[in-house]
């Protein structure tokens, strides 16, 4: 079996088959991360950069844990100490790169449709590690594999996507790919961090009372609230926010059934979420960064077209 596209670049070009491939696949590396050996050489040869030209911390350790558990030669770019900061562009600075016989790319960016751009002008394999605010679709696959996991199926499970779905490529990600794979979705915050057209467009449901959302769903998955993103203010203040849409326990104990909650962090504790929450036995959050490892092996693992997961 093999992926119906060259790159990872969202969740919107891949079917429900590439879905459930990789969530597969996933699951055999999962088996091979539980063992005292979590080293295989199926990736052997291949190199691979990760460029990273925005912060992060799960996705960019995950990565390069997942890349060294497949055997790959690995380099790392940030951009802060490259000649990026020196007015390089992103082109140029690929294709340096590429002229030193790499063959796969990871990149996160600032700005939507970075990767893309890069697809149009390179023949490397590429990655989407996160885009502006418009996908991280490495981020939804190991969010439909923490709720495969925990859920036993995706579709007809309801989950309902909180807090600021506006600035979140984590959102549309995880909208598409819920969607494609037979789950209800409805997405809940302030109407300020709603965008109109997913509605319209995605047939997504809107329920602004928060209550009423956590009654709904099987699944919170709480995003932060992105203020680097945001220009001019879209809600009060930090503690009205909490007051209206945080996840409290005093919250959830007024449901008479339990959740499963999810983060893709970072959190903002005391903001989105409580910290009694975040730490709560329902919560699935280190779960999700865990499989986040056995979701990128298995993309990088497909990407390459190799035949044998483990060898
Ligand atoms: N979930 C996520 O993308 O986290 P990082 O920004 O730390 O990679």
């Amino acid at each position: 079996m093999a992926l119906s596209t060259k790159h990872l670049l969202g969740i919107k070009d891949l079917n429900s088959e590439d879905i459930q491939l990789i969530l597969n696949t996933a699951g055999q590396f999962k088996e091979v991360l539980q063992r005292p050996v979590k080293k295989v050489p199926t990736l052997r040869d291949v190199n691979i950069v990760n460029l990273f030209y925005e912060n992060s911390t799960r996705t960019r350790i995950s990565f390069e844990l997942a890349e060294k558990r497949l055997s790959a030669d690995v380099v790392n770019f940030t951009v802060s100490s490259s000649s990026a900061a020196k007015g390089e562009t992103l082109l140029d600075t690929v294709n340096n790169i590429l002229s030193m016989k790499v063959d796969m790319v990871v990149m996160r960016h600032s700005a939507s449709g970075a990767p893309h751009f890069l697809a149009k002008h390179i023949d490397a394999a590429i990655i989407n590690a996160g885009d502006g605010i418009n996908e991280h679709p490495t981020q939804a696959l190991l969010d439909a594999f923490s709720m495969r996991e925990k859920l036993g199926k995706l579709e007809g499970i309801k989950v309902a996507i909180i807090g600021d779905i506006m600035h979140s490529r984590v959102a549309l990600s995880n909208i598409y790919l819920l969607k494609k794979m037979g789950a209800e979705v409805i997405v809940s915050g302030p109407p300020t961090l709603i965008p109109r057209y997913l509605q319209e467009a995605m047939g997504v449901k809107v329920e602004y009372n928060i209550d009423k959302a956590l009654a709904w769903c099987d699944v919170a998955n709480v995003l932060r609230i992105q203020l680097e993103r945001q220009n001019q203010p879209l809600f009060s203040s930090l503690r009205e926010y909490n007051l209206a849409y945080g996840i409290t326990q005093e919250r959830l104990s007024k449901l008479n059934k339990e959740i499963i909650i999810m983060h893709p962090g970072p959190i903002n504790r005391g903001v989105e979420m409580d910290s009694d929450v975040a730490d709560s036995q329902h919560s699935i959050i280190l779960d999700q960064v865990e499989n986040g490892v056995a979701v990128r092996m298995a993309c990088l693992y497909l990407l390459t077209g190799r035949t044998n997961p483990t060898s």
